[in-house]
């Protein structure tokens, strides 16, 4: 998942004309609003709970209520996600996100197995081994930045040691993922410069050369981890050729890591925040599924997905017209009163939460186990340890919009200084 695929590929910058709200879906795409969207989210259900405006590529349709969400997902034959081919810079389609059934429901029964919640819970120690390495890498410090040195880090030394591959080559996963999912922030020039397209193209070059060469080395020998269980998986006798495996690879790069940091990042921005309900987390660390799903479903940290309408038909009322774009805004969902008792409220002690925040249908999330484990280790060891910090005063946060994330966290470790009266912390 990454901002481009969130927001439906287009560029995400500059004013397409005036739809319902003030711009369309460009004003939507900004720092301010994924900063705090919950007051835009309102903005735009009060308009009506799917209306047109203008996308990111034309006239489209923008949906902020749960049923029409729901019916979106329930008809991908309809709204279809096969259009997004090519966005990464990838020269196939991505499987599965780039595929609509039945093509897509035969990679996922190959692909699924392998994240299923019993697959996933082996990994459970390791990840716990390298929360605490990172945090014993922050030595005597009292500031850190929270996202390079954890919430960047962490999802990628977890998937490394998923594929079975060496802890050097965390640096050149780093950079090949930058340059897929925001090659305009690494090169420092606007999202529809030629040279972000060449530099993405480029890097999606390197990232089919990495993987290829990782596979190779799979021929040899088969150790026990989830490259060569892809690479041993099969459905009616068939196994998953060269070519799938790197576009099933290509996507894991883009849609596992970054989700889980802009998770790690917006849910410790909150708790930072709020002492009173990271007081709760300390205190209950067996509660901490629940904070996660909680968390999940306030911070929603993918704001949207889109589609493609495959013909003309009409979604709560509004017309839709085939070739448009569709965007299904899950945070929106995720904090409408109209769905969700007291959305407004965080609250941990919730017993029923069906939230969006994994998307759904047949292309929801394939990776929530694996994701869900990562964000409970981790807060969890992460608060034992760590119970009291704070953003650095004075810090404005700049979170992405689309997948909603940190470049930089300035965070202080410890109890705030006595005579900060800010310190209402009840812990
Ligand atoms: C908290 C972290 C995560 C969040 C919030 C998240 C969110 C999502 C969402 C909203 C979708 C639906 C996309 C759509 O409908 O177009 C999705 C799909 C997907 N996610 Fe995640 N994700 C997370 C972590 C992961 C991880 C760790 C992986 C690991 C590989 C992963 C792999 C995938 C894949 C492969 C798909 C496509 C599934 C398909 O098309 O059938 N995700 N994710």
């Amino acid at each position: 998942m990454t901002e481009a695929r969130a927001a439906g590929g287009g560029s995400g910058d500059g004013d397409q004309g005036d739809g319902g709200y003030g711009g369309g879906v460009a004003r939507l795409m900004t720092v301010d609003v994924a900063r705090n969207p919950k007051p835009v989210y309102q903005e735009l259900q009060h308009g009506g709970r799917v209306q047109r405006m203008d996308g990111l590529n034309g006239p489209a349709v923008v949906a902020t209520g749960r049923a029409a969400i729901d019916e979106i997902f329930k008809y991908p034959d309809l709204y279809s996600s096969a259009a997004h081919f090519g966005s990464l810079g990838n020269v196939r389609p991505l499987i599965p996100i780039e595929y609509d059934p039945p093509e897509q429901r035969k990679y996922r029964k190959l692909i699924n197995p392998v994240f299923a919640p019993q697959a996933i819970e082996r990994w459970r120690e390791p990840v716990a081994r390298l929360v605490h390495e990172l945090i014993d890498a922050f030595g005597d410090s009292t500031e850190i930045d929270f996202a390079r040195q954890f919430s960047t880090p962490l999802p990628s030394q977890i998937f490394l040691t998923l594929l079975g591959l060496p802890l050097e080559d965390l640096p050149t996963f780093l950079r090949l993922k930058d340059g897929i999912v925001r090659p305009s922030v690494v090169l420092g020039l606007p999202p529809n410069h030629p040279d972000v397209k060449a530099h993405q193209k480029a890097t999606a070059r390197e990232i089919y050369d990495y993987f290829d060469r990782v596979l190779d080395g799979r021929a040899a020998e088969r150790p026990d981890d989830l490259l060569s269980h892809l690479l041993d998986a099969e459905v009616e006798g068939a196994k998953l050729t060269r070519e799938e495996l790197l576009d099933i690879c290509f996507l894991f790069l883009t849609a596992g890591l970054d989700t889980v940091s802009a998770s790690l990042e917006t849910f410790m921005a909150y708790l930072a925040d709020h002492p009173e309900r990271r007081a709760e987390v300390v205190a209950a660390p067996d509660n901490i599924d629940n904070v996660v799903e909680e968390l999940l479903r306030v911070e929603s940290p993918v704001m949207l997905v889109s589609r493609f309408a495959t013909a003309d038909t009409e979604l709560g009322g509004c017309p839709v017209h085939e070739g448009e774009q569709v965007y299904a805004f899950l945070g929106a969902a995720n904090l409408d009163d109209q769905d969700v008792p007291d959305a407004a409220e965080v609250r941990f002690d919730r017993t029923v939460n069906r939230h969006l925040a994994f998307g759904g249908g047949v292309h929801r999330c394939l990776g929530s186990h694996l994701a869900r484990l990562e964000l409970r280790v981790a807060l969890r060891e992460w608060h034992a340890r760590i119970p009291h910090y704070q953003i650095r005063p004075g810090t404005r946060l700049n979170i992405s919009p689309g997948v909603r994330s940190l470049d930089s966290f300035p965070m202080l470790l410890g109890p705030p200084p006595a005579q900060d009266n800010t310190s209402k912390d009840a812990e």
